[in-house]
């Protein structure tokens, strides 16, 4: 089904129209649908059944808000998280520590203390060191920290070059080759409980032959690790399953990602844990904004919308195509360029697009905004931070509020010599 459909002339969130959460909250505001939330959670996790024992991390980068933390943690997720705010957010939505990972290739000190503190439930490690520290932090306070091994493929996964991970020259987990006599260094240290491996190759993929060949090379090191003596109780498979962003998008679905997963770790004998992120809240959500103005262009018009790069960063970093959509369409087509107001060049969310024709006035969606959205937002140009609103049926709620410019201008200080 459906979340965001037409109905009587208008697009609506489930059973609220979206014209009213513009009335009423005002533009840009990201709009979630909660049910939308539940059925990819659903469909992800269904997808899965036919694995012995899985723990699902939902990758709560791609969307941190509390509510939906929430709508998802009641679907059965656990979190993973790279921060420790994220660790933060985690647990304040109720997921408990058990289920949380701990992922990212910069933790601090203090991070992990805190993560060891909160009793999280696995920490992958993205290098040796970290889990000497790891090990350290966690004796001196008569603990085991149950971690697992980041380790890098080197396979190419295909998606853009910016969220690619599982290649040698990439930034993330150690190399493969080096995991064995790292495994066996970090497995004696006190203080360390390990407990298996974790590979993330990349986001936004297609095909699934990539994740299927970076499985099997993780097989193959299980059982090396295994031969040597190690027992290895988990594999942490990452996220990275696509989802449709434009007409011709043909993202293999969770079905067809569950039956691979359970074809390639038959036997495996390990509990396998998974990170969807995008695949979960990709296209739970939409950035609802209004034309400002239709500027005449020499080539094509700019319908400068009031969203703009510092809410969805997604097409100007990645060349992102989100679909534009009026809210109220008018029966007419154009070919338009859509621009935000910010002063860069590249604060562009479509160029030559072909899409509803729209007036100054007008409200729009940029589609599949449920995924890196929000939580990449920023106040570039002193503008506020967008807001979000979930939808539940027929209620919606602000589950974000819109940080205005005057409240974060007024946490700066002008010190008193100038
Ligand atoms: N696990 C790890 C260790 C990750 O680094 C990521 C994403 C995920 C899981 C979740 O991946 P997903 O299932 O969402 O593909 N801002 C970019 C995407 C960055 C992804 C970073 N890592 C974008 O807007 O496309």
């Amino acid at each position: 089904m459906d979340h965001f459909h037409y109905r009587d002339g208008a697009l609506w969130c489930e059973d609220v129209p979206l014209t009213r959460i513009a009335d009423e909250v005002g533009t840009p505001v990201y709009v979630y649908s909660a049910a939308a939330f539940r059925a990819q959670a659903r469909a992800f996790r269904d997808a899965l059944s036919g694995v012995p024992d899985v723990h699902l991390a939902y990758a709560i980068k791609a969307n941190p808000n509390l509510a939906v933390l929430r709508v998802v943690a009641a679907e059965g997720y656990g979190a993973d998280v790279v921060s420790g705010g994220e660790m933060a957010r985690a647990l304040a939505a109720g997921i408990p520590a058990s289920g949380i990972v701990f992922s990212g290739v910069g933790k601090t000190r203090a991070e992990l203390l805190r993560g060891l503190e909160a009793g999280i439930g696995q920490f992958n490690l993205e290098l040796e060191e970290e889990g000497v520290v790891l090990a350290q932090l966690a004796h001196e306070r008569g603990l085991a920290a149950r971690a697992v091994l980041r380790v890098n493929p080197d396979v190419d996964a295909g998606t853009h070059a910016k969220i690619s991970t599982g290649r040698k020259e990439n930034k993330f987990g150690v190399s493969i080759d080096q995991a064995p006599a790292m495994y066996a260094r970090l497995s004696a240290l006190p203080g360390l409980s390990m407990q298996g491996v974790a590979i993330h190759i990349g986001s936004q993929l297609f095909d699934l032959a990539p994740l299927e060949a970076a499985y099997r090379r993780v097989k193959a090191l299980v059982d090396e690790l295994r031969a040597a003596g190690h027992q290895v109780a988990r594999v942490d498979l990452g996220g990275g399953l696509g989802v449709r962003y434009k007409a011709g998008d043909d993202p293999r679905t969770p079905a067809e990602y569950g039956a691979m997963v359970e074809r390639v770790t038959k036997g495996w004998d390990v509990q396998l844990m998974f990170e969807p992120g995008r695949v979960i809240a990709g296209n739970a959500g939409v950035l609802l904004t209004r034309v400002i103005w239709v500027k005449p262009g020499v080539v094509h018009p700019y319908v400068i919308v009031d969203a703009a790069m510092n809410d969805l960063a997604r097409p100007a970093l990645y060349d992102a195509w989100h679909d534009v959509d009026a809210v109220v369409p008018r029966g007419e087509r154009m070919t338009a360029n859509v621009a935000g107001p910010v002063c860069e060049t590249g604060d562009t969310f479509a160029m030559a697009r072909e899409m509803d024709a729209v007036k100054g006035g007008d409200l729009a969606v940029l589609r599949t905004a449920g995924a890196y959205g929000a939580t990449m937002a920023s106040t570039y140009n002193s503008r506020a931070l967008v807001p979000e609103v979930l939808v539940d049926g027929d209620r919606y709620a602000v589950v974000a509020d819109r940080i205005a410019a005057e409240t974060i201008l007024a946490a700066e200080r002008v010190p008193e010599w100038l």
